[in-house]
């Protein structure tokens, strides 16, 4: 992510979480925090920007403070590449577990981090400040781990071959 890209990223943003969405300014500050990673996900034929992710590494882990899909590209399995690319990247960077909050009643986003190994292992009471809510804290084991590199390696493919099957039919 770069500058240029807030203002689409801010009207995404917006158009998801509404009043409570991150202001342009808080994206600025992620981008001039050294402990910050920002990734946008770009349409390949439009240029459009249609996701993006934020990542705080801290000490040996890695925190995810926002991702998202576009709505109208959501449930393309969009999201779930944009996961794996940013699963893989960590492991590269040998990152050591990844972690995020969550809000309690947004089971897509549980379900697509259950899908990669995330496990719910704590709960903060009303973290969002919105409606009261309270986040799921979830936590993935030891990403370095072989039985994790393993399960990711079998979870991609099961994506990659299930994309080629409906390119191909
Ligand atoms: C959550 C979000 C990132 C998922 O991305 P997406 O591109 O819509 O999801 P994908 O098409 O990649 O789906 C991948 C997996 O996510 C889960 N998922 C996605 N949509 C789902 C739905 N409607 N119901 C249940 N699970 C769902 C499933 O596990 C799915 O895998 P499966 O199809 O094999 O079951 C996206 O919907 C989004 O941006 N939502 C708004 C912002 C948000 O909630 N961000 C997360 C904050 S913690």
């Amino acid at each position: 992510m770069m500058l240029r890209d807030l203002e689409q990223v801010c009207e995404i943003e917006k158009s998801i979480y509404g009043e409570n969405c991150w202001s342009r300014s808080s994206f600025v500050n992620e981008l001039n925090n050294t402990s910050s990673v920002l990734w946008v996900l770009e349409d390949r034929i439009t240029d459009q920007i249609i996701g993006y992710a934020v990542l705080w590494i801290v000490d040996l882990d890695g925190h995810i403070s926002n991702f998202a899909i576009t709505k109208n590209r959501q449930a393309q399995k969009l999201g779930e590449q944009m996961l794996i690319y940013l699963i893989a990247k960590t492991i590269e960077w040998n990152l050591q577990k990844l972690t995020l909050e969550v809000r309690v009643s947004n089971l897509k986003a549980q379900k697509l981090y259950q899908k990669y190994g995330f496990l719910i292992e704590g709960r903060r009471p009303k973290y969002y400040v919105d409606n009261q809510e309270d986040a799921l804290i979830m936590w993935t084991p030891n990403i370095l781990d072989s039985n994790y590199k393993n399960f990711f390696e079998t979870q991609s493919q099961l994506l990659i071959s299930s994309l080629t099957k409906s390119q191909n039919p």
